[in-house]
């Protein structure tokens, strides 16, 4: 991710000027200003398009981000927006920039004004009498307001077990933690949209049977829910660590908005934290204790943090982007016990703490397709159409392992923009669209200063080859099995992420191959 605040806007006033059309690259993008604003041009098969400068989701600069011939991609978390309306039509943006009416005038190009026209749409080709998600998270917020968006009228209801509306979840490790995000950054939408929008939002409400053959769930409280179309988006939940002690009021795992604000509550009187598990959430933790101004010590099982899923060389940078803010690793360690002020690990090493936060993995909730005598794999099993094997239910989220069609494996997740836009793909599919889901996976992971993007999917490599410079901060990180890379992890390098990106949505190895060779020259 690069800093926002480069975004004072650039090039040619768009109002005023305008530009020469040769000067827009066919199939390329230009950057300009309108009003005061960023604004990228973009020329696609001889039209010129003109969309706000600044992604909706964090307010990425489109601007840097990759045409790829169809859409325009942001460069910091991937969300993707149609060039001819500003629709965000691939997470993790929601809302739509805005779209320029551009006026073509003795060769060159200007704007005049925000164009007003409303998005049409093909109509719907099969309409389910009602739709419920089982899940008020990524996925099934995404699934819902998907539905809405094209144009379904029917009801749909989102059942949670959460007692919050759905929120921003990569950031309860991370600004939320730490305190330097406004707590209204957090819901994915105002209260009062849910209502607008006809969405039902039972929230604290937990689904404890589905009968497929009935196409009825049942809530723990007894009542009972028809639909017409299911889809299953429950998540995960913590991995709990069965040791002395973990029952204790100072010890936090972190899933939930509720789990971080006592985590907050917590460090607020405290001083010295023990963080269990160098995984991403873990170390987003340590990083956001850290900001909070905790001693903060980590404690986990393996010899170099996050190693087994980005290799050794970028696990040890991250290693020490952690030490010099003061963290202090304790590694090849298991926890014994838990006590009101310390922590003992199995080798008797005993280690001051008034703030315990486990973060030992994730499982996914799997129970209620279990139950419901659904195909299961180590996760729900699905179709690329997210269809699971009972007739009107599909999953997305942490819970499904789908075909993918770059690695050509059956995987499974825990990644954000992923559930995201699985739920949008399950919802144009429950609506008859009959859209496979292609995206290569995408997550990201912030430590302090430093973002690393994260594309495709490799539990495991044959090679993991450097390409940069790490402890410059600038580095592409190859990841080849069989002598295909499987993944390509990268550090302020959000372009060749995004072609990456590209070229494993595309099945295109070739391509990805020279992604990397780009970098080498
Ligand atoms: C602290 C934290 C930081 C993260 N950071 C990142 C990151 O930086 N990048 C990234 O890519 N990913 C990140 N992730 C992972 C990401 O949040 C998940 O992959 C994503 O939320 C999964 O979406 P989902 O919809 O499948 O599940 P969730 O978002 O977990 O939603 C599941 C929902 O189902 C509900 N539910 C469960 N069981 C039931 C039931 N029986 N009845 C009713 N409701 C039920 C839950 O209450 C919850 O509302 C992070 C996760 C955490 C916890
Ligand atoms: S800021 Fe654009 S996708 Fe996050």
């Amino acid at each position: 991710m690069s800093d926002a605040d480069e975004d004072a806007p650039v090039g040619p006033d768009l109002g005023v000027e305008g530009v020469a059309i040769e000067e827009i690259p066919e199939g390329g993008l230009l950057v300009g200003r309108f009003e005061g604003a960023s604004v990228v041009l973009i020329r696609k098969d001889g039209s010129v398009h003109a969309l706000g400068g600044k992604c909706t989701h964090y307010g990425g600069p489109l601007g840097q981000g990759l045409f790829d011939g169809e859409l325009l991609h942001c460069p910091w978390h991937h969300a993707c927006f149609r060039p001819e309306t500003g629709e965000a039509v691939g997470a993790p943006a929601v809302d739509a920039v805005p779209s320029f009416v551009v006026e073509h005038q003795g060769g060159r190009v200007f704007i005049r004004g925000v164009k007003k026209e409303q998005i049409t749409r093909a109509p719907i080709p099969s309409v389910p009498r009602s739709v419920l998600i089982i899940g008020g998270g990524a996925a099934g917020f995404a699934a819902a307001e998907t539905l809405r968006r094209e144009g379904y009228q029917g009801p749909v209801t989102i059942v949670s077990a959460d007692d919050a509306a759905p929120y921003d979840r990569p950031n309860l490790s991370k600004d939320y933690l730490a305190g330097t995000a406004q707590s209204e950054w957090m819901p994915l939408r105002p209260p009062g949209w849910y209502g607008d929008a006809r969405i039902e939002l039972l929230l604290g409400a937990r689904v404890a049977a589905v009968t497929p053959a009935k196409r009825e769930v049942q809530l723990d409280d007894g009542r009972s829910l028809e639909y017409g179309a299911l889809l299953l988006a429950a998540g995960a939940s913590p991995v709990r660590l069965d040791i002395p002690g973990a029952d204790l009021p100072h010890v936090h795992y972190l899933r939930a908005m509720r789990d971080c604000d006592s985590i907050i509550d917590h460090a607020k009187r405290t001083k010295r934290a023990v963080v269990v598990g160098a995984s991403f959430i873990g170390l987003e933790v340590a990083a956001s204790l850290v900001a909070r101004g905790l001693d903060v010590q980590v404690v986990a099982p393996e010899a170099i943090p996050m190693e087994r899923v980005l290799g050794s060389e970028l696990g040890g940078f991250v290693r020490t982007l952690h030490e010099e803010r003061g963290v202090r690793f304790h590694l090849g360690q298991t926890m014994g016990e838990i006590g009101e002020r310390s922590v003992t690990l199995q080798s008797g090493t005993r280690l001051e703490a008034d703030l315990v936060v486990l973060g030992v993995g994730v499982r996914p909730d799997v129970e209620l397709a279990e139950e419901a005598g659904l195909a299961l794999d180590r996760g729900v099993l699905v179709d690329e159409y997210l269809r699971t094997s009972a007739e009107g239910v599909w999953a997305a989220g942490d819970i499904a392992r789908w075909p993918d069609r770059f690695s050509g494996e059956r995987i499974r997740v825990e990644h954000w923009v992923v559930a995201e836009r699985q739920g949008q793909t399950a919802a144009r599919n429950i609506l008859g669209r009959l859209e496979a889901f292609r995206a290569a996976p995408f997550f990201w992971s912030q430590h302090y200063d430093v973002t690393i993007n994260y594309v495709g999917y490799a539990s495991s490599w044959d090679e993991a080859n450097v390409v940069g410079n790490i402890a410059d901060r600038d580095c592409l990180v190859s990841y080849r099995k069989a002598g295909k890379i499987r993944a390509v992890a990268t550090i302020f390098r959000d372009l060749l992420s995004l072609h990456a990106q590209a070229a494993m949505d595309r099945g295109d190895a070739q391509a990805l191959d020279a992604v990397v060779m780009a970098m080498v020259s």
